[in-house]
C-alpha cells in the first residue's frame, strides 16, 4: 500500500518544545559527545543527534572525557561493529563513576534488535537511555525523561514499521558535503543482513522536503550532496506514480550552483537504463556508482536472495559503461557466506579481475542473530574465509595499483576535505570519481575545489600537486 510515513509537525514541534525545556534545565557550559559506529546513514543519523543537543544546549565535543552526555551510535552489520561498540560503551564505567551526573545514551542499530535488551539492561547498568532507530526523534523527551526522573529509559522499537521525522536540526560536520537521506529502512532481506530488521521497512521521504533541503543545503555553500538510502534505486515507489530515483536525481542536479551530486547504495535488481542514462546526461551527477555485487556465483547469489545473476550484473556494468567510458565502479563483496564453494569463491575472483573495479569493500561474511543465513548449517570454516579474504584482496590490490599508476599525469578536479590523516604537511580531497589524492597546500583551501595534478598512484591513494585554484 503506498504511504506517506511522514510524522505529524506537531510530534517534532512537541521534540522542539522538550529541547528547550532541556536547555533550560541544565546548567550552562555542558558538552555532549556523539559517537558513530557504521554507515553513512548512522553518520548523518548522528548529525541529527549532534544538532539536537546542540539546541539543548549542548556544546559539542570529540572527547568523551571531556563530555556531559555522551550518546553512542551503534551497528548491528557485522559482529565486529557491535563488538567495538560494546567494548567502547564498557570504557565509559569509569567516566562515570568520576563524574556522577554524566548521561549516557545507546542508540541506533544494535540496540534495535530484541535480542539485545536485557544484555545491556544488565550489563551495562550505567547506561542511562537507549532508543532504537525510529526513535531517533524523540531523544529530546527521552532526555528530559532521564534527567527529571534520574531513572534509566529504555525506548525500544524492535518490529517498528518505522516513520520519517522532518525538520530536525542537524550539525554537518563538513560546510562542503552533506549527506542527504531521501529514504529509510529496506524491504529486500537479503539473507545475510540485519538492516531490514532494525531499520524497518522502506519509506520514502517527498521529494518536496528533500528538494527544499537539497537547495537549503546548496544556498549555505554546500557543494557535493550525498544521496542517502539502503537502497535508493527503489526511491518513491511507497510514494509517488511514477516519480522514481532517475527523476529525482535529475531533479537535484538541475538545482543552480556548481555543485555534484553522489548516491548510494543502489541494489543491482533495481538499477535501471533509465538511471544510468540519467547519470551520463548530467554533469552535476558524479560519474561513480557503488553497485554492491556480494558474490560472482549465481548459486550464492539465490542463497543470498539478491535476485539478479552475474550476468545481469555484468550487463548492467557493460551499459554503464558503454554510456560512460570512464565511470568509477566500486562495491562490496561478501567472502564465506554459508555453502561458498572453492568454485563459488573462484566465480568472484574472475568477475572481480573482469571488472576491475575502482575499489572493493570486502567483508568476511558474520552471522547475524535472526537472519536465514545464520542458521545454515554450512557455515564456512573461518581459516577458510581468511584464506580466502586475503586471495580476494591480493587480486583488487594489483588492479588497483595498475589503475592509480595509469592516472600519473592527468590532472583532477578535487573538492578539499581537511588535512591528511596520516601526513598533516599533506591537504586531502577527492576527485569526482571519487580517488582519495594528497597534496601540500594550506589551511585555507579546505572545503574548496581545486585543481591537482597527479603525480603518481598508490592502491589506495593518489599524490599530486596544486596547480590552481579555479
Ligand atoms: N556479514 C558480512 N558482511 C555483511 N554485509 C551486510 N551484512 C553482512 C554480514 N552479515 C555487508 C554487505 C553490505 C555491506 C554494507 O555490508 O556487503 O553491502
Ligand atoms: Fe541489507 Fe540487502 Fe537491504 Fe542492503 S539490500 S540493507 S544488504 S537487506
Amino acid at each position: 500500500m503506498k504511504q506517506d510515513k511522514t510524522l505529524p509537525p506537531e510530534e517534532i514541534e512537541r521534540q522542539y518544545d522538550y529541547m528547550r525545556r532541556v536547555r533550560e534545565w541544565n546548567r550552562e557550559g555542558l558538552k555532549a559527545c556523539v559517537l558513530t559506529f557504521g554507515c553513512q546513514q548512522n553518520e548523518a543519523d548522528s548529525e541529527k543527534l549532534a544538532g539536537m543537543a546542540e539546541k539543548m544546549g549542548y556544546t559539542l565535543t570529540e572527547t568523551p572525557a571531556d563530555a556531559d552526555l555522551i550518546v553512542v551510535n551503534t551497528c548491528a552489520v557485522r559482529e565486529h561493529a557491535e563488538l567495538k561498540a560494546l567494548s567502547v560503551t564498557g570504557q565509559f564505567k569509569h567516566l562515570k563513576e568520576k563524574k556522577k551526573s554524566l548521561l549516557i545514551a545507546l542508540c541506533g542499530c544494535m540496540v534495535s534488535q530484541e535480542h539485545r535488551k536485557d544484555g545491556i539492561r544488565k550489563s551495562y547498568p550505567y547506561v542511562d537511555l537507549v532508543f532504537g532507530t525510529s526513535r531517533l526523534y524523540a531523544f529530546p523527551e527521552l532526555l528530559f525523561d532521564c534527567l527529571l526522573t534520574r531513572r534509566r529509559s529504555f525506548c525500544l522499537d524492535a518490529g517498528d514499521e518505522g516513520n520519517i521525522p522532518e525538520g530536525l536540526p542537524s550539525a554537518r560536520k563538513s560546510k562542503s558535503r552533506a549527506w542527504l537521506s531521501i529514504m529509510y529502512g529496506c524491504n529486500n532481506f537479503c539473507t545475510y543482513c540485519v538492516v531490514p530488521y532494525v531499520r524497518g521497512r522502506e519509506r520514502s521521504r517527498r521529494r518536496e522536503a528533500i528538494l527544499s533541503e537539497a537547495k537549503e543545503l546548496l544556498e549555505t555553500g554546500c557543494r557535493e550532496i550525498t544521496l542517502l538510502g539502503q537502497n535508493v534505486n527503489s526511491y518513491g515507489k511507497d510514494l509517488y506514480d511514477g516519480y522514481d530515483f532517475a527523476d529525482l536525481l535529475r531533479e537535484i542536479a538541475s538545482l543552480e550552483g556548481d555543485f555534484l551530486v553522489r548516491f548510494m547504495t543502489s541494489h543491482p535488481k533495481d538499477a535501471s537504463e533509465k538511471l544510468i542514462d540519467t547519470i551520463a546526461e548530467n554533469a552535476k551527477i558524479a560519474k561513480a556508482f557503488h553497485l554492491p555485487l556480494q558474490s560472482g556465483s549465481n548459486a550464492i547469489l539465490a542463497a543470498m536472495n539478491r535476485r539478479y545473476t552475474r550476468e545481469r550484473y555484468l550487463s548492467l556494468v557493460e551499459y554503464m559503461r558503454k554510456k560512460m567510458p570512464d565511470i568509477a565502479l566500486s562495491t562490496d563483496i561478501i567472502v564465506g557466506f554459508p555453502g561458498e564453494s572453492e568454485d563459488d569463491f573462484e566465480k568472484t575472483l574472475s568477475l572481480v579481475r573482469e571488472v576491475k573495479f575502482d575499489n572493493i569493500y570486502s567483508f568476511l561474511y558474520s552471522k547475524r542473530k535472526g537472519t536465514p543465513a545464520a542458521s545454515s548449517p554450512d557455515q564456512i570454516d573461518e581459516k577458510v574465509k581468511g584464506e580466502r579474504f586475503q586471495r580476494l584482496l591480493a587480486v583488487q590490490d594489483e588492479i588497483a595499483r595498475q589503475k592509480s599508476a595509469s592516472l600519473a599525469g592527468r590532472i583532477e578536479t578535487i573538492l578539499v576535505e581537511g588535512r591528511s590523516k596520516t601526513d598533516d604537511t599533506r591537504l586531502t580531497g577527492r576527485t569526482e570519481s571519487n580517488r582519495l589524492v594528497h597534496f601540500i597546500g594550506e589551511d585555507g583551501l579546505i572545503d574548496r575545489k581545486v585543481r591537482v595534478r597527479i603525480d603518481r598512484g598508490e592502491p589506495h591513494a593518489l599524490y599530486g600537486t596544486l596547480l590552481d585554484k579555479p
